[in-house]
């Protein structure tokens, strides 16, 4: 971990207000924080976007009475085996399961597991949280 150091922006006064209000709507002690937190939301999408080492978690909701499906989705997750690092299961009720995948690996590898999974009839929701290794962004 660096130093700290500060600097100062110049901005637009309506623009500064706004900022403010998200700050406190949000929830974030300090306009520090909110923008630090902006800074490394930033990074990690820059991390996502040129491809690099990165972790994330899939999360989706279906129904399990679509063997099919289900076993499309096992044969998937074991072609990604080296990216899948675990698989969490809820029987949400008699019908639907959630389950959320954690993964590590290549941004685009991971996007392609995604994909793959997205392709599938059956899923009544998914989504791909984007997240960090966290040893890039300070
Ligand atoms: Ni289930």
């Amino acid at each position: 971990m660096g130093e700290l150091v500060r600097f100062s922006v110049s901005v637009d006064s309506d623009l500064l207000d706004a900022f403010d209000a998200f700050v406190a709507n949000e929830g974030y002690a300090t306009r520090s924080e909110a923008l630090k937190r902006l800074m490394r939301k930033a990074l990690v999408g820059k991390e996502w976007s040129e491809g690099a080492w990165v972790a994330g978690a899939f999360v989706m909701v279906y129904d399990h009475h679509r063997r099919e499906f289900v076993s499309k989705l096992m044969e998937i997750q074991h072609d990604f085996g080296d990216i899948v690092l675990s698989t969490q299961h809820i029987h949400l009720d008699h019908d639907n399961c959630l389950e959320v995948i954690t993964l590590r690996g290549m941004a685009g590898k991971i996007k392609k597991f995604a994909a793959a999974i997205r392709a599938l009839k059956g899923i009544k929701h998914c989504s791909l949280v984007a997240t960090t290794t966290g040893g890039n962004i300070a």
